[in-house]
């Protein structure tokens, strides 16, 4: 069964909650009740990837032993993995592909599950019903596009990455069809020269959204997903309360004025979750997704890491080795 264990870290990625952003959902969720005062909080502990060895195991798991090799991603209302000792939950966990180091596995669990969770769950998209359908990936040179172009390719799909120009063989090394740099003129106007999509992830937001859902196909279940939604900075400005009600408010009007257009209209947030690592462990293992890993950084060196990604223009995923061991 999976259930709580102990694992100790071996390395681990943070790429969360920065500058305070989001505290007040994850604050309510660690600690629905308010019994730790606001002081209590601190210190705390970022990252959500963890890649590692199991050290010991709650009384009630069966599925993993001490010593097994693991990855995970932790959710983000718990302490996070810069450390050496990480607590999840056994059904956060999974067993680490056997191809990888735990450097490359660090690199995997988040953005995967991210990419999951939008692609699958939200979207509907998997192995047996991708073949063949146009995707669109907006945003696509970062850790979760470079997880999501592989995922699509791997079931089949015909992919069109939008990206930086710097980043155009890196996608065409990571399976995408086609490569548009949305630097280069209107990227509104080139993707309007192409064939209708029938999936859009959108890894940007902001004004793509006004436009994208118009590269869909109509009347045909064509879907856009978005995973840069305005959940957290509502709770965070308006409260737990009034900033679900706005959040509540904001996404079913959007999802029904594009059903009248004959589009879906979806958001999707990461979702920890050991059985979808399973099923991604496979496809590593068989060689359909690798870790694109942009740099990595010693444990001494993460305020250096998380300057780096406080810069942006990611290309992959920034991985910390918090001891130093492959
Ligand atoms: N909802 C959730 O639970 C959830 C979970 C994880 C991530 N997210 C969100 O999902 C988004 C992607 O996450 P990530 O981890 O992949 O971010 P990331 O690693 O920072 O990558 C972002 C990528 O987008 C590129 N980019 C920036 N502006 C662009 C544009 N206008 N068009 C195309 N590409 C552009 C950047 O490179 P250049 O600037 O060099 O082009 C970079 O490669 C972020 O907004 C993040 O907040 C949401």
């Amino acid at each position: 069964m999976r259930q709580i264990g102990f694992l100790k870290h071996l390395k681990g990625h943070t790429c969360l909650n920065t500058g305070g952003y989001g505290a007040t959902a994850l604050n309510m969720k660690r600690d629905p009740l308010k019994l730790n005062s606001v002081e209590n909080e601190f210190p705390l502990t970022l990252g959500r990837d963890v890649s590692g060895v199991v050290m010991e195991c709650g009384l009630s798991v069966s599925y993993f032993k001490p010593g097994d090799e693991v990855w995970a991603a932790i959710p983000p209302w718990k302490q996070g993995t810069l450390s050496e000792f990480v607590v999840a939950s056994g059904n956060e966990v999974s067993f680490k592909p056997k191809c990888l180091s735990h450097t490359e596995a660090a690199a995997l669990p988040y953005v995967g599950l991210t990419a999951w969770s939008a692609i699958n769950k939200v979207g509907g998209l998997n192995q047996k019903n991708c073949g063949g359908k146009r995707v669109l990936i907006l945003g696509a040179s970062g850790g979760v596009g470079t997880f999501a172009v592989q995922l699509v390719k791997a079931w089949g799909a015909h992919v069109t990455a939008v990206c930086s120009n710097d980043a155009s063989a890196l996608m065409k090394e990571l399976g995408a069809d086609e490569v548009i740099d949305y630097k280069s003129g209107n990227l509104e106007e080139q993707l309007k020269t192409l064939p209708l999509f029938d999936f859009i992830l959108d890894n940007v937001g902001g004004s793509t959204e006004k436009w994208a859902l118009d590269l869909l196909k109509k009347w045909s279940g064509a879907t856009y997903v978005t995973l840069v939604t305005p959940f957290l900075i509502n709770v965070d400005r308006l409260g737990v309360a009034d900033g679900m009600l706005r959040t509540g408010i904001t996404i079913s009007s959007k999802t029904v004025k594009h059903l009248c257009k004959g589009v879906h209209y979806r958001w999707a947030f990461f979702m920890p979750s050991g059985p979808c690592l399973d099923e991604i462990a496979e496809l590593v293992d068989s060689g359909k997704i690798q870790p694109v890993i942009d740099q990595v950084f010693s444990f001494s060196e993460v305020p250096k890491a998380f300057l780096k990604l406080e810069g942006g223009h990611a290309r992959g995923k920034t991985v910390i080795n918090v001891i130093n061991k492959k």
